[in-house]
Formats: C-alpha cells, structure tokens, sequence
C-alpha cells in the first residue's frame, strides 16, 4: 500500500557542499531543489500528505549568514513555487512557531496559505523552527488550560484530545518517514505523529536526492508488514 503521509528529515546539504569545497550556502539552495522535485514527484504519485523539515528550533543556533540564507530561500521557494503549487492543488502549510520568524518569512508563508487554502490534492506541510518536544509541550499546556477552566476533566484528556491538541492536527499519522544523508536519529520531528510509522534511512545527501530515490523508499515501504502490535497471520488474513 501506498503511504498517505510521507515525512522527510533533509539532511547533509551542507556535507555535499563541503565535498565540493563550496559553501554550506551552495549546499541549501541545490536543497531548495531537491525540494521542489520531491514535491512535484510526491504530487503526481498520490501521496496525500508530505511534511519536510525545513528548519528546527536549533538551527536559530547556527551562523547568522547561514540561517538568513535558509529563511531566503524559503521565501524564494514560497514566492516561485505558488503557482505551480496552486495548479496542482497543493494546499501548504506550516508547523513550528512561527512567532519566530523574520516577518517578510512569515507574510510569505501566510500568503501562500491563504491562497493554496482551498487546493485538496496534496498537503505540503513545512516544519519551520519546529521541535516535535516544544509541540507537545504546548498541547499540554493548552490541554491544562481548558482543565484550569472547567472545560475539561482532566480524565478527559486521553490520546485523541493530545493528538488534536498538536499542530498537525489536521493530518493522518506519518506512514513514512525518511532520512537522508545516512544519520539515524528523529531529531526532535514529529514524535508522536511518526510514532508508528516505518522509518528509512538512506545513504545520499540531500541534495542528490532525487524521484528515484524517492521511488525506491516508496518500494521498501510496500514490502514491510505493518503490524500494529497484532501478529503478522492476523495481519495478512485482514481485508486491505
Ligand atoms: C540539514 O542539512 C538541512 C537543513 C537544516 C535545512 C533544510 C533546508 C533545505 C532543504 C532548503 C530550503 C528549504 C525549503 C523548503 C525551500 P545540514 O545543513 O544540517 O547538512 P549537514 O548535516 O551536512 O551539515
């Protein structure tokens, strides 16, 4: 089966610069287009939801020549990929506290989320100085609130309500989850969304990533069996 929510950790553009002797600036922007060809490539295979970790809580840390290059070319990517995103229906959106954000980065992000609002064939989510942790953190906190109030009991509180407390609230579980460059780690994304999903981890940079990679990661994932605590008879007796 086809996965309906595919995540991506982005990772290595700034090794596959370093092995060319270019700046960690030039490994970002050929990132920006490994983006925009797994999107358009995701698009045309029907997968439903595609999340990509653009930017973490933790990268702020990073040099500030570095961190203005990568909100510029969120805003480049925002501003040139529109259209396209509008004629294929692709509704984006992002996660992460936006508060944060130069505020040309989150106009940008917000006009294309006002304008793709309607589209319904792919939801493009980018987690934008975003941590999985400080997500859950928040939930809580507005979870805590709402008891403070009386609007809830706080038996109330059960794993329905923290999921819809996030901010993917509107999408399905990630199915799968891939990362690239050959790192094995979560890095804070998407914790108790991908809590079940099907991780893939995958050797090539970032940037070299390309359709066929993305096929191939989509291949694996039709081989495993998932079984969701059940055994693997009873998996493969239900209907599909
Ligand atoms: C990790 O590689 C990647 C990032 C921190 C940023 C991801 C950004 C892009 C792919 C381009 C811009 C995004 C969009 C949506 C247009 P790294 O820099 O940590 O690589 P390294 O581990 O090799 O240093």
């Amino acid at each position: 089966m086809k996965p309906n929510h595919v995540a991506i950790i982005m990772d290595g553009n700034g090794r596959w610069a370093k092995k060319r002797n270019l700046e960690r600036g030039e490994g970002h922007v050929e990132g920006a287009a490994a983006v925009r060809r797994v999107v358009r490539h995701a698009r045309t295979l029907g997968i439903r939801s595609l999340t990509l970790f653009a930017f973490s809580t933790l990268n702020w840390g990073r040099p500030t020549e570095e961190v203005s290059a990568l909100m510029g070319l969120l805003v480049n990517f925002l501003r040139s990929e529109e259209l396209e995103m509008l004629k294929n229906d692709i509704r984006l959106t992002a996660i992460g506290e936006r508060e944060y954000l130069p505020a040309p980065v989150r106009a940008q992000l917000e006009e294309v989320e006002r304008s793709t609002a309607r589209c319904s064939g792919m939801d493009l989510v980018l987690a934008v100085s975003y941590d999985g942790r400080r997500d859950i953190v928040r939930a809580v906190q507005q979870l805590a609130l709402e008891a403070s109030k009386g609007e809830i009991l706080p038996a109330d509180v059960d794993e329905v309500k923290i999921m819809r407390a996030l901010s993917t609230r509107a999408l399905p579980d990630v199915d799968l989850l891939i990362r690239t460059s050959g790192e094995l780690r979560l890095s804070g994304f998407l914790p108790l969304e991908a809590c079940y999903a099907e991780l893939y981890f995958v050797d090539k940079l970032w940037p070299d990533f390309d359709e066929s990679d993305l096929d191939a990661a989509l291949e694996d994932f039709e081989q495993r069996q998932r079984r969701f605590g059940l055994v693997g008879d009873q998996v493969a007796a239900a209907p599909a």
